[in-house]
């Protein structure tokens, strides 16, 4: 007990803790009958160790390590994910520090809504600047999502970044928590409100149908969120991403050659079941168009070269998520393959079709 206290860098009376709540239990005897942990037991506590660190209280931190469906693997794969979530938002921190301290530099005052900024700062704070290069309106995505809108008059858009799919025809309310995003919405689009889907400032019915288009999967929450869509309007929209089918990462070539880390940002995200349970929906495909208009992460499947642009990547998250070291590897993979004419001789078929299947599904309620 003491040696695997003194490697895990925490106290004996810890451990023993652990083991009087069940949480570690040392499993395997000494030569001389004394209760020592097995490797297994190791690996258990390892698990715990992280997840306290990340902050979950000891009963969550039960039901995770216990879940009989979670490997040692998919647990090192969840923790990976949250703790690059973790880093994108010291990132963000950073950044809004760095305005900050600019802003002082200059001998100018901070306002509070600038000072408690900071303490909201995301993702879309830090990357959000580089979004309106490529994203955009996709004309085909948009028509299926408003026609599932049905005879709705008016529509929440909940994670509505610049507003891409909001209809015209129709009484538009926004949500978004990014200031960033909120801050390159078009002049005289719809109003938007700073808040978070998992916390809706509207009350029960608001509104005949709330919309999400690529957000759900940067919500801490995303079926808390789902359902407080459901509580405000009577009809839900939702166009997400399906990770249900077994090797979907293998779907496109682009996480299946080059970007399997892509697997890894998605760690912890529901299912897509799951997704369409919380708020009794039902899934149609989203097929991306070969010359989609939106810089989606998989708008480029058949224009491959559009991924070595930096601009492309900087306006989906799942570059900045994957990290720096994968980026590159990616590119620089991505990069030789073109030029040896590996990729063509690879997804040569891909070059006679439309539109593909790469996993967007829209949930309708
Ligand atoms: C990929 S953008 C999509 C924006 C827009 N819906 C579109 O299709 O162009 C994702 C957006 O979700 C927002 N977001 C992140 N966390 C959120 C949350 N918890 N609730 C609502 N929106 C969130 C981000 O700030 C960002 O603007």
């Amino acid at each position: 007990m003491g040696r695997v206290a003194e490697l895990a860098g925490i106290s004996v009376r810890t451990l023993h803790h652990y083991d009087e709540i069940g949480l570690v239990r040392p499993s395997a005897r000494t030569a001389a009958g004394y209760r020592a942990y097995s490797a297994h037991d190791v690996e258990r506590l390892r698990e715990v160790l992280a997840y306290r660190r990340l902050g979950f209280g000891l009963r969550e931190v039960a039901e995770l390590v216990d879940d009989p469906s979670t490997d040692a693997v998919a647990h090192l794969r969840r923790l990976r994910g949250l703790l690059l979530e973790r880093r994108d938002r010291a990132d963000a921190m950073v950044a809004a520090i760095d305005r900050e301290l600019d802003v002082r530099a200059k001998g100018l005052k901070v306002t509070p809504e600038e000072q408690l900024e900071l303490l909201g700062a995301r993702l879309y704070d830090a990357i959000g600047g580089a979004y309106t290069a490529t994203r955009r309106t996709e004309p085909r995505i948009a028509a299926q999502i408003w026609d599932a809108l049905g005879d709705a008059r008016t529509v929440l858009n909940v994670g509505a970044g610049t507003g891409s799919y909001e209809p015209a025809d129709r009484e538009v309310t926004a949500v978004e928590p990014s200031a960033v995003m909120r801050g390159q919405r078009p002049a005289g689009s719809a109003p938007c409100v700073a808040a978070a889907a998992e916390s809706l400032p509207f009350e029960d019915g608001a509104f005949d149908v709330a919309m999400a288009v690529s957000t759900v999967h940067h919500w801490a929450d995303p079926l808390a969120g789902l359902r407080e869509m459901r509580r405000v309007a009577r009809r839900v929209v939702v166009l997400t991403f399906d990770t249900d089918e077994p090797g979907w990462p293998d779907r496109f070539w682009l996480t299946r050659d080059y970007l399997p880390e892509f697997t890894t940002v998605l760690a912890g995200f529901p299912s897509l079941a799951g997704m369409a349970d919380a708020i009794g929906a039902r899934a149609e495909p989203v097929p991306v168009p070969w010359d989609c208009a939106d810089g989606l992460f998989e708008a480029y499947w058949r224009r491959p070269e559009a991924y070595l642009e930096e601009p492309v990547r900087r306006a989906s998250s799942v570059w900045t998520r994957v990290g720096p070291e994968a980026e590159q590897r990616a590119v620089r993979g991505l990069g030789d393959d073109l030029a040896s004419g590996r990729w063509a001789e690879r997804n040569g078929d891909l070059a006679g079709l439309d539109a593909v299947d790469l996993g967007l599904r829209l949930l309708t309620a």
